[in-house]
């Protein structure tokens, strides 16, 4: 047979992958890295490849995973007690997932890294460190799993040790590390170190060392055979020293090896013609029925009801990075010079929440907050507000602006991070060729956001046509994971060739 007129297109790798987070939407969740968790190796299947889940057996997991069994018990260094590693299934997907059960670890009230009243849990680093173990027994194989991951890929400095312990071992797969906010490193002091009995040949600055702490994110960024963070324009922002919290000269070192891949949303939980939080579903197609949603989010939120006033959202941790104070320095002539209304959801920072909803409690026809963590009304503020507000002074990727696009809320956003991938910046060019998405802004402060603000309130109020024009640009953006996951595809092929190279150096 003549293989040049073969229409067949040649096999795809179809790699396994074992993908190790600290959290996975909808088991357990704090932040954009469980919806990462949990879509890209969907996104993944999607793709041929066979890619699998492990993360804690949280009390949320363990109520949630369908077909839950029991697969084996694991013993590990350091850990008195076996650890019971659990198998099933995603809630509404059909992604395999292990559970890794250690009660006295895991079984407890609030989140993966603090207690109820927001305090780290103080035996993080011992939690972490078996997690870490955990996932290395399973990415070496275990009889009982019948499978062998092709690549292990980690996230965040909660799974940073795995790629250190890995790193020597013979028959190991192929590493990538991915960090999802080089801000959040996993250091501990000395004295920990010497508790958690770690191999002394790791303490180095060439190892887990850094300024005279122990670094978990280190773990991943010196060991893993290819590294990589969640948007282009932060893999080089954190290159410098005023992002790259005292990391930046390791990560210029990594040359090739590190680089930006966008992360993308789940189109199955994010979709405005399906999403069941809403109260009325519409399309690109349908954009005039949005506004039954801007009137259900001002009931919900006790605003007056009025489809004319523009409304502002915003959704996010309430932490340093995401700027809300500078949402928190503009309501003055917010609420002095334009007549819109704000919405805002959020929990942390027990001074930015008192500050927010002492605001509210002013102005209750124009402010209204909800301190607290809602995924059902996060999503109807995507949905019923007209503009999303998100002023992070540094931001790894972002999901939440992209959700807005998705959902023809136009965001305004500082110019950094995945915010400048994924917004397209209205001025006149691109407002007149239709390619205008959102507003970005240059300098981090209240009169940056205000200006951008402004610019927004002038485009909506006096060009229309051009206003709906940003929304269905926005919704006909493609923020689908499938091209990510065949970025990472790529990624995977690199650091199993990466790693081939190593294995052939250290036999020789
Ligand atoms: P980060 O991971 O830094 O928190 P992202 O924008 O990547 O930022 O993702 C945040 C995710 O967490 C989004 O899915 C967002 O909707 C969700 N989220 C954050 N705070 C809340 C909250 N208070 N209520 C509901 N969802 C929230
Ligand atoms: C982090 C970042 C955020 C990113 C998310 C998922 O929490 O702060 O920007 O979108 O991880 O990668």
């Amino acid at each position: 047979m003549d293989s040049t007129h073969d229409p067949s297109p040649s096999p795809r790798p179809g790699y396994n992958v074992l993908v190790a987070s600290s959290e996975a939407h909808p088991l357990i969740k704090t932040g954009g890295l469980a919806d990462v968790a949990s879509s890209l190796p969907v996104a993944l299947r999607d793709l041929g490849h066979d890619a699998r889940l492990i993360i804690p057996a949280y009390p949320g997991a363990l109520k949630q995973v369908r077909e839950l069994k029991r697969l084996c018990d694991l013993r590990l260094p350091g850990v008195a007690l076996p650890v019971r590693v659990l198998s099933g299934l995603l809630p509404e997907r059909d992604l395999p997932v292990y559970l890794v059960d250690a009660p006295e670890h895991f079984c407890r009230e609030g989140n993966p890294y603090t207690d109820v009243s927001g305090r780290d849990w103080g035996d993080n680093p011992e939690r972490f460190l078996l997690f870490c173990r955990a996932i290395c027994a399973i990415a070496l194989g275990q009889s009982a799993l019948n499978w062998r991951p092709d690549v292990l890929h980690c996230n965040d400095w909660q799974t940073g040790l795995a790629p250190a312990f890995l790193h020597e071992h013979e028959s190991r797969p192929a590493i990538v590390f991915t960090i999802h906010n080089l801000a959040y490193q996993g250091l501990f002091d000395r004295a920990t170190y010497d508790r958690l009995q770690l191999p002394a040949s790791l303490w180095s600055v060439a190892g887990l060392e850094f300024h005279q702490r122990m670094s978990f994110i280190k773990g991943g960024i010196v060991f893993a055979d290819r590294v990589n963070t969640v948007s282009p324009t932060y893999a080089e922002e954190v290159k410098t020293p005023r992002f790259g919290c005292g990391l930046d000269g390791l990560l210029r070192q990594l040359g090739g090896r590190f680089r930006g891949i966008l992360n993308g949303i789940d189109y199955r939980v994010w979709n405005p013609a399906k999403d069941p939080s809403l109260l009325q579903n519409y399309s690109v197609d349908t954009i005039p029925l949005k506004v039954e949603n801007k009137l259900e989010l001002q009931r919900s939120f006790d605003l007056p009801r009025n489809e004319q006033v523009l409304v502002l959202g915003h959704v996010g941790r309430l932490v340093e990075q995401k700027g809300v104070d500078l949402i928190v320095d503009i309501l003055p002539r917010l609420i002095a010079e334009t007549d819109v209304q704000l919405v805002m959801q959020g929990a942390g920072d027990r001074e930015l929440e008192r500050v927010l909803t002492e605001a509210a409690a002013r102005n209750p026809d124009r402010v209204s907050v909800n301190v607290g963590y809602d995924e059902d009304r996060a999503h109807l503020i995507e949905a019923g507000s007209d503009i999303f507000l998100m002023p992070s002074r540094f931001e790894p990727c972002g999901l939440n602006q992209m959700y807005s696009l998705r959902y023809g809320t136009v965001p305004i956003v500082h110019n950094t991070g995945g915010l400048a991938d994924t917004i397209i910046d209205a001025d006149d060019h691109t407002l007149g060729n239709g390619t205008a998405t959102g507003f970005l802004f240059n300098d981090p402060n209240a009169d940056g956001l205000w200006y951008a603000l402004q610019k927004a309130l002038h485009i909506s109020r006096e060009r229309p046509e051009q206003w709906r024009g940003m929304m269905v640009a926005g919704m006909r953006q493609d923020l689908s994971w499938e091209a990510s996951a065949r970025q990472y595809e790529l990624f995977y092929a690199e650091a199993l060739e990466a790693r081939q190279s190593h294995a052939t150096a250290v036999s020789a």
